[in-house]
């Protein structure tokens, strides 16, 4: 369900608008207790079945700093990071995710988390002493939507590498950015998550009103983690930053010269969605890891909230390149918090790649042009040949 009365088409065609233009009629009921106050989201919680080979692509190919490392777990930060890790890659038998984290402004903001999900009726738990190295008191709970997050405040400091530029690769990976999660219902997830105090930044809807994916945000850029309608939970994807445009041709040029060409999915590119330059890479164990930069600045209380049509094709890809399909249908499995995998729930609403693509989809270059694709009707939703 969606408010779309109230937008406005701009020249770059999508619709702009004020405050998050999406309804919910199966809502997350709202806590009388108030949310924690989140900084950002902070560090993920991955389980790899080959140690040796996740440290391979994560630190010797991508360049992420060691901050530990033992037999079983590996913690990892990137360049500017100051806390103990962006990344723990922990052994086990399943790929999954284990914990999205996220930090929170002060050590009372905990007790604030207990009760907002107690009286959701989650599953909560505190351990003063952290769930892993690094990190202190902390809370982990099971979310109204089956995911696995983490709030924290205290975590020892460790050296930001930034001036240490005699270790930067060409492709340096400067910054945790975001999560990407994908859930059955968007409008429920995003209701929960502006109840936790996100803001939505950016959407994707059709005329009927259902919404496709939804990003929100706490700290001032264009998310913390995004919402995508899928058969969830599942982790879609986790996402690094990098300063420039060169270090993500970087880190293509690099995988292609080491013959892991197979580990780039899609892109690069630069999205509609966010205006970002991207890369999508997937790990020995299929998680699926972005390297992403230059979005813009959402600090102000009247950031516009942008809204894709799911048929304009530039929407994901700003240059109208296809998104292939595994980008759609592929995420990581999520861990309740004694380690088992969480059931997944099938979305019952339209699937985005269904309508956008082969046979029964269509998209458009040019809004009212339904073969503004170069190979017409054989090839809608693609620039170049149906690759379906
Ligand atoms: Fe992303």
């Amino acid at each position: 369900m969606t408010h779309l009365d109230d937008r406005t088409m701009t020249s770059s065609g999508f619709y702009v608008s004020q405050e998050a233009p999406i309804v919910s009629d199966n809502p997350v009921p709202t806590p009388q207790a108030p949310a924690p106050d989140i900084l950002r989201c902070a560090y993920m919680e991955l389980i790899v079945t080959d140690l040796a080979a996740s440290r391979q692509f994560y630190v010797d190919i991508l360049g992420l700093y060691v901050t530990e490392e033992d037999d079983e777990v590996i913690y990892l930060r990137s360049t500017e990071e100051f806390i103990h890790h962006n990344l723990i890659l922990r052994k086990g038998e399943l790929a999954a995710v284990r914990a999205f984290s996220y930090r929170v402004r002060a050590p009372e903001d905990l007790d604030k988390a207990v009760a907002f999900y107690e009286e959701l009726g989650c599953r909560v738990e505190r351990r003063q002493e952290g769930f892993t190295k690094g990190i202190g008191d902390s809370v982990r709970v099971e979310d109204p939507l089956g995911f696995p997050y983490e709030f924290f405040h205290q975590s020892e400091h460790v050296e930001r590498m930034s001036w240490r530029y005699d270790l930067h690769i060409p492709g340096e990976l400067v910054r945790l950015d975001h999560f990407n999660q994908i859930t059955p219902d968007v409008p429920r997830a995003v209701k929960y998550m502006q109840d936790l105090g996100f803001r939505v930044t950016e959407d994707i809807q059709d005329d009927e009103g259902t919404v496709y994916a939804a990003w929100m945000r706490r700290k001032p850029t264009v998310h913390d983690t995004a919402m995508t309608g899928g058969d969830g939970p599942r982790m879609h994807h986790v996402c690094f930053a990098t300063h420039e445009k060169h270090n993500i041709l970087a880190i293509c040029d690099k995988l292609g010269a080491l013959r892991r060409s197979d580990s780039i999915e899609r892109g690069p590119g630069r999205h509609g969605v966010s205006n970002a330059f991207y890369l999508y890479l997937r790990d020995p164990d299929g998680h699926r890891v972005e390297v992403y930069t230059q979005d813009y600045y959402t600090g102000d209380p009247d950031n516009p909230v942008v809204t894709w049509d799911v048929h304009d094709n530039q929407r994901r890809d700003w240059w109208g390149n296809p998104v292939v399909p595994s980008w759609y249908t592929d995420g990581s499995l999520v861990l309740d918090l004694d380690g088992n995998p969480q059931p997944v729930i099938e979305r019952t609403d339209n699937s985005e790649m269904a309508v956008t693509i082969g046979a029964d989809g269509f998209s458009y270059t040019r809004e009212g042009d339904q073969d503004g694709t170069y190979q017409g009707e054989a090839s809608k939703g693609f620039k170049l040949g149906n690759q379906l």
